[in-house]
């Protein structure tokens, strides 16, 4: 089965709205590529405006994290509902900077995951290891744990809902990329874990994108692996420039 592309731009605590909404209209009015899908990110102040100001282009909105109770006395949260109504489509769960700096575990993604299918928000659950645990031979048990947590209990209609980022830590804004050999390698072992855990059709139908320093230089390589869905890009998606280069090499 072909898997349509998504190319999504995480600009994560960047632009605020005034500039968001420009960097949205820069891209909406670059876009000259209608087989794939384009997601962007933006912090939450700015979604809601760049969600109206894309209404009538193709590109979708998403949101980079959100909290696993619907409303309520939760200072400081955003839920899904309020994502949903804001205009969103996806969301974010399970960033490696959510879970390095705000405590996110693999209990606490599958709470977001839930939450965000019950709004009918789909959600992108990033995994990915650190550079010790690559280098210490554990990437694929990594992997296998990171979904393992975050997936538990879901039946394979919900998995089908779901979107998988790869995004090994130590090529996060770091300049340094996984080769495509090793993004291949790592999406198709997610790939063969959802088709074991659920079925072949979640397997074969889920969109697995790749992240950690993707740039027009080396997107198109890295997109052109098989197992390769899409990107999630954060830094080279600021710019309408960079981030369209991108989307022409994907
Ligand atoms: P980067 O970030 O493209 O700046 O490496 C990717 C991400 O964190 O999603």
């Amino acid at each position: 089965m072909a898997r349509r592309l998504l190319i999504a731009g995480n600009w994560k605590l960047h632009k605020t709205v005034e500039e968001a909404v420009a960097l949205a209209g820069d891209i909406a009015s670059g876009l000259v590529r209608d087989d794939l899908d384009v997601l962007v990110i933006p912090g939450f102040l700015a979604l809601e405006p760049v969600a109206l100001s894309l209404s009538a282009s193709s590109v979708l909105v998403g949101g980079q994290n959100l909290f696993w109770e619907d409303q309520g006395a939760y200072t400081g949260e955003v839920s899904g509902p309020f994502l949903k109504a804001a205009g969103a489509r996806y969301v974010l769960v399970g960033h490696s900077e959510r879970r390095e700096y705000f405590g996110e575990t693999e209990r606490t993604c599958r709470l977001r995951v839930e939450a965000a299918l019950r709004s009918g928000l789909l959600p992108i659950l990033c995994v990915g290891e650190t550079q010790a645990e690559r280098e210490g031979g554990q990437t694929e048990g990594v992997l296998e744990s990171q979904l393992a947590g975050a997936l538990a209990g879901f039946d394979a209609a919900q998995a089908a809902n779901i979107t998988i980022a790869y995004e090994p830590v130590w090529a996060i804004g770091t300049g340094l990329t996984a080769s495509e050999a090793q993004a291949n390698e790592a999406h198709s072992h997610i790939r063969a874990w959802l088709g074991a855990r659920f079925n072949k059709d979640v397997a074969n139908s889920t969109r697995i994108l790749y992240g950690g320093s993707v740039k027009p230089a080396n997107a198109a390589g890295l997109m052109n692996q098989p197992e390769v869905d899409g990107a999630l890009v954060g830094g080279a998606s600021l710019s309408a420039e960079s981030f369209l280069g991108i989307i022409q090499a994907a």
